[in-house]
């Protein structure tokens, strides 16, 4: 992982601590790409944003998610797509964090998100024990960020270093949440048009995917492959046939909406490279997983070989993605703040 270390270096940005109730990292600009806009000081995110104000933080979030995940080792892949969820709608700011209320319409309730998105107590559950540690001072956003590395980390995926001194919204974006997650049966164009539009290319999206290789899903999310692909009544044909039979087991022609599937059935509590083996084999659980290899655009077919054969490959470029997609427009310096119960605005 050295590599992915001298990447980090290299974007690196000192920053300083003043107080618990202020923005506590400063980036003066030293090697940041932007400073000519801000007069030679910005803000920026860095990996020892929280060195002198909560130097246990991350220590924090590793001891609630060990706990959490040895309870239920589906809350690994849970937190992991919180973050995504969070940083595709507004940018990784906390706003998927956001109960209903008079001023917020929640993006729980969004299409992707209701009946679908978990993990939020062991956010709440982390953010309680740093705020015992460190009151008013680690964000519900950086949270979010910090347990989605841990569960990559803590399901046998890559680590890498990762930039803090994210700041919670105010607001939430219902409409948002609705508008910019991709939906399963999304072909490899769409796909390929939600992450441009987030500033993602196509390596992005193949590494990015490979999230899918922790989890599960539920047969509303892929049942129109089984039953009805192209509106003829006929299967997707590129299911691999005993993979489809056992499939059509799980989830019946009706009901059974709820039931739920691995995406990588191979090993799923392990993040390795098997999805992008059986994605290979026509043995992809989602569309959306699907089209990477069949959706007649060549660059993302050929990546998904590349990881199936080589996982320390995939593991450095799914680190490398995960920090632009957690670099997405943060609220930094004094915009935004620190909540301190993610569930509402201060
Ligand atoms: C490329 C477009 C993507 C689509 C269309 C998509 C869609 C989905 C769907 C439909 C589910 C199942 C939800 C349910 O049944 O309740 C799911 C689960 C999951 N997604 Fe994605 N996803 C995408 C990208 C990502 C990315 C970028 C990540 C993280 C980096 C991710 C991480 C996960 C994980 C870990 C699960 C399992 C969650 C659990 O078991 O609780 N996905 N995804």
């Amino acid at each position: 992982m050295s590599f992915i270390k001298l990447i980090v270096f290299v974007t690196f940005s000192l920053s300083f601590t003043f107080s618990n109730a202020h923005p506590v990292g400063f980036n003066f600009g030293w090697g940041a790409h932007h400073h000519h806009h801000h007069g030679g000081m910005s803000f920026g995110l860095s990996p020892q944003f929280y060195q002198f104000s909560c130097p246990q933080a991350n220590d924090i979030v590793m001891s609630v998610l060990e706990k959490a995940i040895a309870k239920d080792i589906r809350l690994a892949a849970s937190l992991l797509r919180l973050h995504f969820h969070d940083c595709f709608v507004q940018g990784c700011d906390a706003s998927v964090l956001l109960d209903d209320s008079v001023t917020v319409a929640s993006e729980k309730n969004g299409g992707p998100n209701k009946n679908s998105l978990r993990g939020f107590q062991v956010i709440d559950e982390i953010k309680a024990k740093l705020e015992q540690t460190c009151p008013h001072t680690v964000s519900c956003a950086d949270i979010v960020a910090l347990a989605a590395r841990g569960s990559t980390v803590l399901s046998g995926g890559p680590n890498w270093e990762l930039p803090l001194g994210r700041r919670d919204s105010k607001t939430a974006s219902l409409r948002g949440s609705n508008k910019n997650i991709p939906p399963p049966n999304a072909t490899i164009e769409g796909l390929l048009t939600f992450f441009k539009r987030q500033g993602l290319d196509d390596v992005d999206l193949v590494a990015l995917s490979g999230a899918h290789t922790i989890g599960v899903a539920k047969c509303a999310t892929f049942k129109q492959r089984l039953y009805n692909q192209n509106g003829n009544n006929q299967p997707d044909e590129n299911l691999e046939k005993t993979f489809y039979f056992g499939l059509k087991t799980m989830c019946p022609k009706s009901g059974g909406d709820n039931n739920i599937s691995p995406l990588d059935f191979g090993s799923p509590r392990m993040f390795d490279n098997t999805y992008y083996k059986l994605l290979l084999r026509g043995k992809g659980l989602l569309n959306s997983d699907e089209v990477l290899v069949t959706g007649n655009v060549r660059e993302t077919h050929e990546l998904v070989r590349t990881y199936a054969q080589d996982e320390s490959l995939f593991f450095e470029q799914f680190a490398l993605s995960m920090i632009k997609l957690g670099n997405l427009r943060p609220l930094t310096g004094f915009n935004g703040e620190v909540r301190k119960n993610c569930r509402r605005v201060n």
